[in-house]
């Protein structure tokens, strides 16, 4: 492949452009609360598979209209996280393998070869974001968010909600967009220059707060509503190795990132950013945030998080406020975790060779059951995939249960998986069980919080010392005749009713 599939989006109103040709976007004129309306009519275009929606006439209940237009859905199909990245939704393996050999023991030469798989990449990487003083595009307005379109997604929500802010911190010392962290962290709203953000403590942006606070010094933050689609899919991907995302974001769009300076901190955000907001958090000050409904379909509990004092907003004419909800799946984030399943599978079948595919299904909140594919040939053999799986990313120790199964299986088909554990698995034998693991915060299931178990299922068919008898054999039709009941079933599919008859 040469990379991207599409041509470049510079700007989030360019991905906008492509999106309208495709049929992908529709505009709603009517007027949609952004208390609760709008999250009930994501909910139900997402669940269908439906266009991403520019919502021109947002409003709030006491009937204030917005002057800025509310996207939503933008990243609610697999095929649009895809053209987010530049690409049709049939290269996302190719991006894996190339990410996958960005991982390899032996850069230089896996680097050439990775280039191969993804030419454009080699601007992005070995050049640095590029800094520009500052941007003509973005247009200083009165620092105020009451006055955005800001969601509150579901009725005992502690307030709105800036759910698609991309959270920019940096290291201490001198303004070095190398050392910059880009995450995807919700903003509660206090008032109109105050919110709290929700970086899990694992986050990059909590790393570097660490780093602030032991000395003592008030840490910058720019926030980034909306912005070219590499840079906010940059900030969601897990990137591998040392990539910062802004590198990311340069090779998904085959260009180095180009960063234009904020006006009240020394830090600088992309050109593309259709809204800016500049400001501080401070040593020490934190505030309870939440309750806010979450991934997992629950309401999470209130807990401690920073303040944030904004100092300067900026934006683009004609900008648009992207947001989201978070809910149980179907939501953005199921979709995009999706998708990036294949992005990961490569990187998974590098470190652990036998594992031929995985699977995390969006109903278990994305993460928290995965189902390998294996090509098994020695005993014990399954039980090695789950332990190497466990280890491999950070992310995948949340995972609370893994499946392996055999190459036969679809392991995207519920009833397939069912069928496995269902005729190839022995609860005596065939479960692995771990105590005292890490697991998700949010997981409420778990006793302690953060601290839980784990449950390996060996699904595959039994061989050699792991059982004493003879597996029985599968039933299947000979080739030839299931293609001919192939051929009887599309006559049949097509046949005329009024009497004619199957030859
Ligand atoms: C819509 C959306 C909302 C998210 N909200 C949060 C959040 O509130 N807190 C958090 O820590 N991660 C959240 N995430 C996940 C992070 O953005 C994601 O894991 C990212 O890779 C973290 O980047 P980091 O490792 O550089 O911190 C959210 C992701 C999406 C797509």
């Amino acid at each position: 492949m040469s990379g991207r599939d599409l041509p470049p989006f510079q700007h989030m109103q360019d991905f906008l452009s492509f999106l309208e040709t495709e049929n992908d976007l529709r505009q709603i004129d009517a007027p949609v609360d952004v208390h609760l309306e709008a999250t009930a009519l994501h909910q139900k275009v997402i669940a269908l598979g439906g266009p991403a929606l520019k919502l021109s006439a947002p409003k709030s209940e006491d009937t204030t209209k917005f002057a800025t237009p509310l996207l939503v859905n933008l990243f609610g199909t697999r095929k649009r996280v895809a053209n987010g990245l530049g690409l049709h939704p049939g290269s996302l393996p190719n991006l894996g393998n190339f990410l996958a050999s960005l991982r390899s023991p032996q850069p230089p030469s896996s680097l050439r070869d990775a280039y191969k798989l993804f030419p454009m990449a080699k601007a992005g990487l070995n050049t640095r974001p590029k800094r520009i003083s500052s941007s003509k595009a973005l247009e200083a307005v009165r620092p105020d968010l009451t006055q955005l379109p800001v969601q509150t997604c579901w009725p005992e929500d502690a307030g709105p909600l800036i759910t698609w802010g991309v959270v920019i911190t940096r290291s201490l010392g001198a303004d070095d967009p190398r050392t910059y962290n880009l995450g995807i962290y919700r903003i509660q709203v206090l008032g109109p220059d105050k919110a709290i953000i929700r970086w899990l403590p694992f986050r990059g942006g909590a790393h570097h707060y660490r780093q602030w606070q032991e000395k003592g010094e008030t840490m910058p933050v720019a926030i980034v509503i909306g912005c070219d689609p590499a840079t906010l899919l940059s900030a969601v991907i897990p990137a591998p190795g040392n990539l910062s995302e802004l590198a990311l974001a340069g090779i998904f769009n085959g260009t180095p990132s180009r960063l234009a300076a904020c006006r009240s901190i020394q830090m600088h955000v992309p050109l593309s950013s259709e809204i800016v907001l500049e400001g501080e958090v401070r040593p020490g000050e934190i505030a309870l945030e939440g309750p806010f409904g979450d991934h997992t379909g629950y309401y999470n509990d209130a807990a401690p998080y920073p303040v944030f004092h904004l100092h300067a907003m900026s934006m683009r004419k004609d900008a648009v406020y992207l947001s989201t909800f978070t809910g149980r799946a179907p939501d953005e984030p199921s979709v995009i975790g999706e998708a990036m399943t294949d992005i990961f599978s490569p990187i998974l079948r590098q470190a652990i060779p036998e594992i031929r595919d995985v699977y995390l299904p969006p109903a278990t909140c994305s993460y928290r059951f995965a189902i390998l594919k294996i090509d098994k040939s020695y005993p014990g053999q399954a039980k090695r995939a789950m332990m190497g799986f466990w280890s491999l990313l950070p992310q995948f120790s949340m995972t609370k249960y893994v499946v392996v199964v055999d190459q036969d299986i679809d392991i995207r088909s519920w009833d397939e998986v069912m069928w496995a554990i269902a005729t190839r698995s022995d609860p005596e034998r065939d479960l692995l069980v771990l105590e005292g693991t890490p697991v998700d915060q949010l997981d409420f299931a778990s006793p302690r919080e953060g601290l839980g178990g784990k449950l390996g299922i060996d699904a595959t068919v039994k061989i050699g010392a792991e059982t004493s008898r003879p597996f029985a054999e599968k039933l299947s039709m000979p080739k030839e005749v299931e293609a001919r009941a192939e051929e009887l079933m599309t006559e049949l599919v097509n046949a005329d009713y009024s009497g004619a008859s199957v030859q």
